[in-house]
This record gives C-alpha cells, structure tokens and sequence, in this order.
C-alpha cells in the first residue's frame, strides 16, 4: 500500500482528496496546524472511509518537526501540499505572513522530501497566476501576469520555486494543478467546506444567507462585460477536483510524467455568472436566495474559465459532478453543520 503524506488534509480540498486517495486503497499521513481547520474533520474522513488517516499537528515551517514527520513515516512515497493561506484580502493586509507560511512551508517540505528521498509531489496552484486572461478559455500555456495580491503572488512564487528545484537536477518530480473555483461537499454531507467568520467566497455566502445566518448576499458589480453583467468563473465540484489528485499521485508514481514538472488548469471548461450561481443554488434546492446588486469587488476579475483540454486527455480526467448537484451538496453541507 502507497503512503501519501497530505499537508493541510484537514482543509476543504485537502480532507476531499484524502477521502479520495484512502478509497483508492493508499494509506495517508496528514500534516496539519489547524490554524484554519479542526480535528473533528479526521471524523468524518473516518466514517465514509471506515479508517482514520494518520494525523500529526504540524506547523510546516517548523522545519524539525517536518522533518520528524518523514522519520515517523519511512514509507511515504510521494506528497500533495495543501497546506497554506488563501484568503486573497487577508493576504494584503498581512503580506509578510503570507510569505513566510506558502513560502516557508513549501522549502521545508523540499527540504524534507530531498533528506528522506521522496521525489514525488503535487503542488495546489491557482486559476489567479493567470490574471484576467485576454484569451478564453485559459490555457495552461497562457502567461503568468503580474499577481494582483500577496496570496497570488505566494502562488506565481511556489511555482517558481518548483521549476527552479527541478532544473537544478534534483531527483524532484512536480505536478502543480491549477485550481479554478473548488465548490460543493462531498456527497454524505460527512465533510465540506468550514469557512471561519464572514465566508469571502461565493457558495458559501450563498449557503449561509439561504440558511438565515447572512442577511443578504451582496453580488459584487452588474456592469462588466458578460452576458447578464456580473462575473464568471469556472465553479469545479471539489470530489472531481479531489480525484484529479489521485490521478496525478498515480502519474507520478508509475513515472507516466513526460516532463519533470507539469502543470494542468483544473475546471469544468464552462463559465457561469455570479446571478448565474444563484439561479443554479435556487432551482437546485427550492430555497431563495436574497441577494443585492453591489459595487464591484476591488481586485476582481471580470471573467476567467479552464481550457482542460490538456488535462482531460493527458491525465484521462474530467470533471463529471454538475454545477446543481454541486450546489444540493454545498445546501446538504450547510444544513448538517447548522444543526
Ligand atoms: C479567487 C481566486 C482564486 C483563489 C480564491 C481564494 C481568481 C480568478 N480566483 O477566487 O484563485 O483561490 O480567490 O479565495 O482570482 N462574489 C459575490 N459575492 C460574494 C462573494 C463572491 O458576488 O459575497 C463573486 C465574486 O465577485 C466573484 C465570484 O463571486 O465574481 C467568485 O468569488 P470567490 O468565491 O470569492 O472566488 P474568486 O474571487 O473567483
């Protein structure tokens, strides 16, 4: 059985991605501080598994006890980093602590990977390395534009760094997956998204004021030049998105890689609007959202969908789940942790 180390597996997309790796028949470690996450999550993990995944409460950029984890753990075999800070207004308020964790953490685990021989690892990258892209949908080849916050920045910077690493001739072998908008919650309502205080992301301010905890969504900008004014984005089921990972651990560890560092965008291929979202969350569930038409969002982009075809035919993955079973899994979600 392979051990595949999960860094922040106690996160949204993290604990999705164990549950798949664990029903694929490998065995996980996870790494997690639970700064942004709780021990209650390896619950759930458990019940739709039947089996804990290992857990060690690890900031990684205490190097020492990265280290520790790979001495603890001889047979990992190859690792998927999670493990950082993603709140893109946070991150302009606190730069240096953007810095410091995305940056630190990803050196350490290098580090650490490169002392106990572990060449294989799948880094989580961003849709925002990408801009506003001129042409859509957005290849893998498109540029990298000047990052709009310290959060996207951090993103440009790990991928950076992973390039250099492997250009040096170390034995490091990379898939960094491109993530689009990871929405939704696994099926048993088991395990999902747990945003602390007011949730910056779409689905679940949607969530939250269908269920009376928010007054009222506010949709940010009805002006930009979309269909019905407000802004698009690729919203991609985070269980499709979670089996991606395994696929990709799976590439790497049966040396399928064509080159030492890959790269793919994770999404639908489809746009939907903000009003869009809203009509699909409505019809999905029966319930009514009361939302308002606001100003933009300041560092918004106007629109941004996934070219997948390299990952569709590369990896032989598709994202299958869609956008309103999506949302009745988010609604599950919501009405399991409120009750
Ligand atoms: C952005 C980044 C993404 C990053 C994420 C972290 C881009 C394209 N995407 O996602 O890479 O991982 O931040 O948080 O840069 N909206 C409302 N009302 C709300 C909340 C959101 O109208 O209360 C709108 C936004 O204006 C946007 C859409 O919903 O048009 C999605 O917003 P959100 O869920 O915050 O994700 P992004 O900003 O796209």
């Amino acid at each position: 059985m392979s051990t595949i180390l999960v860094t922040g597996g106690t996160g949204y997309i993290g604990s999705h991605t164990t549950v798949e790796l664990m029903e694929s028949g490998m065995d996980v470690v996870i790494i997690d501080n639970l700064e942004n996450s709780k021990k209650e999550v390896i619950d759930g993990i458990r019940e739709i598994t039947g089996k804990a995944p290992h857990f060690e409460e690890v900031d990684l950029r205490n190097r020492t006890a990265t280290f520790a984890v790979f001495e603890k753990y001889p047979d990992i075999e190859a690792t998927i980093h999670f493990a950082a800070y993603k709140a893109v207004g946070e991150s302009v308020e606190k730069p240096l602590a953007y810095y410091e964790n995305n940056l630190l953490s990803l050196i350490n685990l290098l580090e650490a990977m490169k002392k106990f021989d572990v060449a294989n690892i799948v880094f989580s990258s961003s849709c925002t390395i990408y801009g506003q892209p001129e042409e859509m949908p957005v290849t893998e080849s498109a540029p990298i534009q000047v990052a709009t916050s310290p959060y996207g920045n951090t993103k440009q910077i790990c991928e950076e760094i992973l390039r250099d690493e492997v250009a040096s001739g170390s034995t490091t072998r990379v898939i960094a997956l491109r993530y689009f908008n990871p929405v939704g919650a696994h099926i048993s309502a088991k395990i999902g998204e747990l945003p602390l205080g007011i949730p910056a992301n779409l689905v679940p301010f949607i969530t939250q004021t269908a269920i009376g905890l928010r007054e009222q969504l506010n949709v940010f900008g009805n002006d930009y030049d979309t269909p019905d004014g407000s802004a698009i984005r690729d919203y991609i089921n985070v269980v499709d998105l979670a089996r991606a990972h395994v696929v990709a651990i799976k590439r790497l560890m049966e040396n399928k890689q064509k080159k030492p560092l890959e790269v793919f965008n994770l999404g639908t291929g489809t746009g939907l609007s903000v009003l869009e979202v809203i009509k699909a969350f409505e019809s999905a569930t029966g319930e009514k959202v009361n939302y308002k038409i606001v100003a933009r969002r300041e560092g918004d982009i106007e629109k941004v969908w996934a070219d997948t075809s390299i990952a569709n035919e590369e990896l032989g993955w598709i994202a299958e789940i869609g956008i309103e079973e999506t949302l009745r899994s988010a609604w599950k979600w919501e009405q399991t942790i409120r009750k």
